[in-house]
């Protein structure tokens, strides 16, 4: 396996990779096969990717709930190395119903949803990462989030993370557990968490930022290399344009791990160079200037 720069996670002793993997699309929609998603699986462990993002719903529906996490369970056991090291961090807390995200905090299925993980993933260690996916506003966070320090408390849970918080609702859910990470939406195509406070507060308490679709989804990926002052910033710097993409992320705080997705092997060597590129300040404004901000993939819960 090639070693990557680690970073921890939040301030526990537990090293990631300064990059990680979403796996969502190999469960979900998609066409992969399970012999595709792990020979994927397979590449992303053999480039050193230690931290794997999955969700209970990253599936086709709820009869397929919890198939992703079954995926990589499966495809770590069968990799020819030891693949301990590999931190998988896993969401609950919305449903999948008809191909519908629905959020469901309700604390009695995020009991049973926590259950289910920790077997779907191998029943053996604790789940490393499990993060509250989006608050429900049915349910007081207070609840939602006890049972899930009861399921640290009873050696399911490793670490706690939120996705798609604001500082509010983090400060909050901090006084009911301890919190490592935060996974909201941030890339160069949506920066509001330069704006809403969040990136400065992960960085001031010492917490992850995970930064999902970092790439800006599938249709921006592919179309970044149109941008005529990216591409030619690219060539200077013998990089590809998803490699500058992926390492202004990082420019903007050492607390930032961007969370690529792929079903493309070769995508994930690509993406994994961004870690020992370097930008300078005029080059993060060049690529900061040259794309424009679009809106958000999800909005996020106000109160
Ligand atoms: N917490 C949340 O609410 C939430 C919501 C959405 C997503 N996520 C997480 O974020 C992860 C990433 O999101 P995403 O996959 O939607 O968006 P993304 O990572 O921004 O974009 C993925 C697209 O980029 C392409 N790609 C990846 N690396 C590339 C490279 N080096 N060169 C060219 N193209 C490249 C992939 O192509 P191929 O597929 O052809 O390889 C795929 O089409 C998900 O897997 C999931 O773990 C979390």
């Amino acid at each position: 396996m090639t070693e990557l720069r680690q970073v921890s996670l939040g301030s526990s002793n537990t090293p990631i990779s300064a990059i990680g993997f979403g796996a969502m699309h190999l469960a979900y929609p998609s066409d992969c096969t399970n012999a595709v998603a792990e020979q994927v699986l397979h590449g992303v462990v053999d480039l050193g990717v230690t931290l794997i993002d999955t969700a209970d719903r990253y599936c086709r529906d709820e009869a397929d709930a919890h198939s992703s996490e079954r995926q990589i369970a499966s495809a770590l056991r069968s990799h020819s190395e030891d693949t301990s090291s590999v931190c998988v961090a896993t969401k609950g807390g919305m449903l999948f119903p008809d191909g519908m995200w629905v959020r469901y905090g309700k604390p009695e299925h995020i009991r049973a949803t926590i259950r289910e993980s920790y077997v779907a993933l191998g029943g053996q260690q604790p789940i490393a990462l499990w993060q509250y996916h989006q608050l429900d506003l049915n349910y007081p966070l207070e609840e939602t989030l006890g049972v899930v320090r009861e399921a640290v408390d009873e050696g399911l849970i490793r670490h706690v993370g939120v996705s798609n918080f604001s500082v509010e609702q983090l400060v909050r859910a901090r006084q009911i557990v301890d919190v490592v990470s935060v996974q909201n939406e941030y890339s160069l195509w949506w920066r509001g968490p330069e704006r809403d406070g969040i990136l400065e507060y992960c960085d001031r308490e010492g917490l992850s930022f995970v930064a999902w679709r970092p790439l800006g989804g599938k249709h921006r990926a592919s179309r970044i290399a149109q941008h005529e002052s990216v591409s030619r910033l690219a060539a200077e710097k013998h990089a590809s344009p998803c490699q500058l993409a992926l390492a202004w992320l990082m420019a903007q705080s050492p607390r930032i791990v961007p969370l690529p997705g792929a079903t493309n092997v070769a995508h994930v060597a690509d993406a994994v160079k961004s870690v020992a590129l370097t930008l300078d300040d005029r080059e993060t404004r060049l690529l900061a200037d040259a794309i424009a901000e679009e809106p958000p993939s999800l909005r996020l819960a106000t109160s």
